[in-house]
């Protein structure tokens, strides 16, 4: 018989999360999944990555000294908060001077004369919060970033966590800066049991706000990855590990424009359910491995019970929700529950409601000249969500060359939804 579903999910699926996701056991098919709309357009795209230098001898010099080698620069996380968008910039060759930067967002320059939307081309980044915070003198200051997250409030968490390589010897930190006057809020340092200074990689994160705010991290090291819960009132980090987050055998190996991606990566993507003052505070944290098919979520009721976490009863509140057709780096919910994830080998975007059977998941677009590694996603206020495809599966093989040329190696796409990310009440 099948359960009443619509109704019975949507209100009371939080609490009988067993009963309204697939069980962990339960072996499920590739579901077929169609393009139902296309109406993502390209807002911004970079050939390459360059910065508003403090002087034309400061930019000259760095070019010379290899301090900047231009196609070393990657951009891997994006936010946006009033009339910026933020960008990470991951330091996996040499030559990439700034982690953190911005571009500015100006919704009234979207149309132009003859009514078109004209696409921000190789704009000039802003070092974020200033050049000096991105320069390697001391481990206060960002060593290599990954990704970041912006409260209510508008203070960015910034995960300084990706320690894969050489390049600093500084143990992975959050770092949060208020937005509202770029003053540093606080760090907090993770130790190596939680997270390893010689490769660990902390990769994405979620923000609950509640009792007096978490971060529910995703690490991805090869060396031990796991899922990081950080309490911002008690200044204490704590780490779950299980076999869901670790990399499935089958789902590595694919040709992604003409790169070969061929990595065992662990847990990645991670999303967190909207604020609902229906439910409390409960709320549903989904994640995957990026080298994965299946989608997994646990309740932040357990998460944030560090005592329980430190158990081994936690393990079986752990929730097989469904396999998708391809694999995912980031994801984003959004406030009425709609879930946004990258499915890499079809080069498209999935959509699942998360009141509803994952088998209802569609992917919504997928082109194969633009969506290259769909990697990181964002929501501002006023209704548009934003993809970051990166083709960063490049960057990390070092053994693929990479050269300067006119094609495009990044873009931000932007698709209109009129709603707001999981932060915000439906
Ligand atoms: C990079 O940006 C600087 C300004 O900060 C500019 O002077 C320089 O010409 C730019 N380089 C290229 C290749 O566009
Ligand atoms: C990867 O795929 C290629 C082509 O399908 C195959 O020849 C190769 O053996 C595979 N490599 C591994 C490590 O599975």
């Amino acid at each position: 018989m099948q359960p009443p579903r619509f109704d019975f999910c949507q209100y009371f699926g939080f609490v009988f999360l067993s009963y309204c996701v697939v069980p962990r056991n339960q072996i499920t098919q590739n579901y077929v999944q169609r393009s139902v709309s296309n109406s993502f357009v390209t807002d911004y795209e970079w050939s390459s990555v360059n910065f508003t230098w403090p002087s034309r001898s400061a930019y000259e010099e760095a070019l010379q000294n290899g301090v900047y080698i231009p196609e070393h620069n990657a951009l891997i996380g994006i936010k946006v908060y009033k009339d910026r968008m933020y960008l990470a910039l991951p330091r996996l060759r040499p030559g990439t001077p700034i982690t953190l930067a911005s571009v500015p967002i100006n919704h009234q320059d979207d149309i132009n004369e003859v009514g078109e939307v004209p696409i921000k081309r190789n704009l000039l980044l802003d070092p974020f919060p200033s050049w000096d915070m991105n320069v390697k003198t001391s481990c206060t200051t960002l060593q290599n970033v990954q990704s970041m997250e912006i409260d209510r409030r508008g203070i960015m968490w910034i995960l300084d966590g990706t320690r894969i390589n050489d390049f600093t010897k500084c143990p992975p930190k959050l770092v949060l800066i208020d937005l509202n006057n770029n003053r540093i809020v606080s760090r907090h340092i993770f130790t190596p049991d939680i997270a390893l200074t010689e490769g660990g990689f902390l990769n994405d994160l979620v923000i609950d706000e509640s009792d007096g705010g978490y971060a529910y991290i995703t690490d991805n090291s090869a060396l031990d990855p796991g899922l990081i819960v950080y309490s911002r009132k008690q200044k204490r980090a704590w780490k779950l590990r299980d076999r869901s987050m670790f990399p499935e055998l089958d789902a590595t190996n694919f040709t992604i424009d003409g790169v070969r991606f061929g990595a065992l990566a662990p847990i990645d993507g991670i999303a967190l359910s909207p604020l609902n003052p229906r439910r409390n505070e409960e709320r549903i944290v989904y994640y995957t491995a990026l080298s994965g098919y299946n989608l997994y979520a646990i309740s932040n009721r357990i998460l944030r019970n560090e005592r329980f976490c430190k158990g081994d009863q936690w393990r079986a509140y752990v929730k097989h929700v469904g396999r998708k057709p391809a694999i995912t780096d980031g994801m984003i919910i959004d406030n009425k529950g709609n879930l946004f994830y990258g499915l890499i080998q079809s080069h498209g975007i999935g959509k699942w409601n998360i009141y509803e059977y994952f088998n209802t998941a569609r992917e919504v677009v997928s082109n194969s000249r633009e969506i290259i590694w769909p990697d990181s996603f964002a929501m501002d206020n006023s209704g548009y969500l934003y993809v970051l495809c990166n083709g960063i599966h490049k960057y990390f093989d070092q053994g693929h060359r990479l050269t300067v040329s006119d094609e495009v190696k990044f873009r931000v796409l932007k698709l209109y939804t009129g709603n707001k990310n999981y932060m915000y009440s439906p």
